[in-house]
């Protein structure tokens, strides 16, 4: 079916744009109370997650309020590590948490690969009826997590702040981290491609946690997984390829390398200025970002200001998706989000003149 509006894939691809195409990382989420009142009906947050109708429901509500150019599957990057059987929980205002512990090699061995039409069937489901849902109107972008970044939250037990027990196994046994890492990029490729067959127009990779690593740590441990997820995706049925994402938070340092895994566009957090990264990266690759999510907080002047000189650092041309540096957070006024969008609406056509 022929998208109503297909700016976010057009400026993946680096094609002429009438202006620059917007979403916000985790846009469907706890500031906005549409969202917690679908929550609150669904009981906890992996019930929604696991109802097709319902995440289907909260990947729109976004899309009532605001003229946004992409939609994002409403589901969570640690159904993976759930459907191998670690017992995926949110706590009430905690983090995720496992019931199963990794410590060793052995628990490493016996994990399996889900089947994503299996174990993950209601993701599929999800996609699949919220594709039905959007009717054509914009992109539905897939997602996963990296596998490093699964594999941290799978060995800490949940969020970290020093990474000690993965690094531990790292710097003693990192054979066991690497078939960790190995079958994860196996379920990745699988998961990524079942969300692709099931309606995906165009797919993320989440690295949440790669900027925690060595510089070589960081190509030996995260990206040469990406990459091989990134050659492992299939193409539409009808030959063409399907965008794909990265987005290592605090990569800015290795831009480069990130633009040499044959993605088509990188995410950046806002610690990197966009100029710099067009400078480096932009003919390689598509840029998306980059405003830091705080600046929500701020007054309508601050955020249209804040806008504009994102717009002019990326300048002009296609090759832009505007975008957070990272999540929205909980605290943000809805109307807020309403004045950034509205921003990036209103001066970007002024980048893309002939
Ligand atoms: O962007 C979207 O709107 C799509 C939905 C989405 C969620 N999680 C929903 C969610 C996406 C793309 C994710 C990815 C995700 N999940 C990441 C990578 C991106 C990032 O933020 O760095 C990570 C690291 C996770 C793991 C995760 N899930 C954590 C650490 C938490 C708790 C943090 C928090 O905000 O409370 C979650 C829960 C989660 N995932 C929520 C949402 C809307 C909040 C759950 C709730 O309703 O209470």
């Amino acid at each position: 079916m022929q998208l109503k509006n297909d700016r976010y894939l057009r400026a993946l691809l680096k094609q002429p744009l009438d202006r620059t195409p917007i979403w916000m990382m985790r846009q469907a989420g706890r500031y906005l109370p549409e969202y917690r009142a679908t929550r609150a009906q669904a009981g906890d947050f992996m019930s929604l997650c696991k109802n097709p109708e319902l995440a289907c429901e909260v990947t729109l509500q976004p899309l009532r309020r605001y003229p946004l150019d992409a939609a994002i599957l409403f589901s969570d990057i640690l159904t993976i590590p759930d459907a191998m059987g670690m017992g995926l929980y949110f706590g009430e205002g905690e983090g995720p948490r496992f019931t199963k512990q990794l410590t060793d090699f052995m628990d490493v061995v016996q994990l399996p690969v889900p089947d994503p039409e299996v174990e993950l069937k209601y993701v599929m489901d999800a996609v699949r009826t919220i594709r039905r849902e959007l009717n054509g109107s914009v992109p539905l972008i897939g997602f996963s997590g990296s596998p490093w970044t699964l594999a941290t939250y799978m060995f800490e037990g949940g969020s970290s702040k020093t990474f000690s027990k993965i690094k531990k196994l790292m710097y003693t046994e990192p054979e066991a981290v690497h078939i960790l890492l190995d079958k994860l990029a196996q379920s990745v490729i699988l998961y990524l491609n079942a969300q692709i067959a099931a309606g995906a127009q165009s797919v993320m990779i989440f690295d949440t946690w790669g900027g925690v690593l060595t510089p070589h740590d960081y190509r030996e441990y995260s990206l040469s997984y990406m990459q091989q997820i990134v050659a492992g995706l299939t193409r539409h049925a009808d030959g063409r390829p399907v965008p794909v994402t990265l987005f290592t938070k605090n990569g800015g340092l290795w831009l480069e390398e990130i633009a040499a895994t044959g993605c088509d566009g990188v995410g950046l957090d806002w610690t990197m200025d966009i100029r710099h990264a067009r400078a480096r990266i932009g003919d390689k690759v598509a840029l998306q970002g980059n405003m830091d999510p705080a600046i929500l907080l701020g007054t309508p002047e601050r955020i249209r200001q804040e806008v504009q000189a994102i717009l002019d650092g990326y300048g002009m041309g296609s090759g832009h998706v505007f975008n957070l540096g990272h999540g929205i957070t909980p605290d943000v006024d809805p109307e807020k989000a309403g004045i950034f969008i509205d921003a990036v609406q209103t001066f970007s056509p002024a980048y893309h003149m002939q």
